[in-house]
């Protein structure tokens, strides 16, 4: 019994770790187009660097496993395209759909270290707890932050769409 669940543990390991890595590219494809709107900018930088932590904290569960780093890489790739669509290409309205996409990004991984966090216990692998608990205390963080910052950013994008239309003379 314990053994199932210690691999199903190591299985959930390498899924968060890829999970991860979609973070990470989520991210980085946003941070740079965002320099109008600098509150999300500062805060996904800074998410930005604790995905790498985060990413750097799995490597170090799996390997108290027993698992090679190689065979987390190959696992990183297979999630990719999984949720590809919250991505979303240069739009008029992109940074409100990154924000959905966002808040639910956050959403999935808070629920995926909790399941972490059940595994350990079960599998009886509560050394890795602490580290786990830390990545799922940053993911609840970063929710709330996008969450408190739906109202903000929908009427800053009203502002800026305003005051582009007043530039081109369709003044609203
Ligand atoms: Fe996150």
């Amino acid at each position: 019994m314990t053994d199932s669940v210690r691999d199903l543990l190591i299985v959930g390991l390498r899924d968060a770790h890829a999970m991860e890595n979609q973070a990470e590219e989520l991210m980085e494809r946003q941070v740079d187009r965002l320099t109008d709107y600098p509150d999300i900018h500062s805060r996904l930088e800074r998410h930005l660097a604790e995905t790498r932590t985060q990413k750097k904290r799995l490597e170090d569960c799996l390997e108290s496993c027993g698992e090679s780093p190689s065979s987390i890489k190959d696992m990183a790739m297979s999630f990719t395209g999984n949720l590809a669509a919250l991505g979303h290409a240069m739009a008029n309205d992109e940074v409100l759909k990154n924000t959905f996409a966002n808040d639910a990004f956050e959403h999935y991984e808070i629920a995926a270290y909790k399941s972490l966090l059940t595994l350990c216990s079960l599998s009886g692998m509560n050394g890795l707890a602490p580290a786990l608990q830390e990545s799922l205390r940053e993911e609840e963080q970063m929710a709330k932050w996008v969450e408190d910052n739906v109202e903000k950013v929908t009427r800053d994008f009203v502002t800026r769409q305003r005051s582009t239309a007043g530039v081109a003379g369709v003044a609203s």
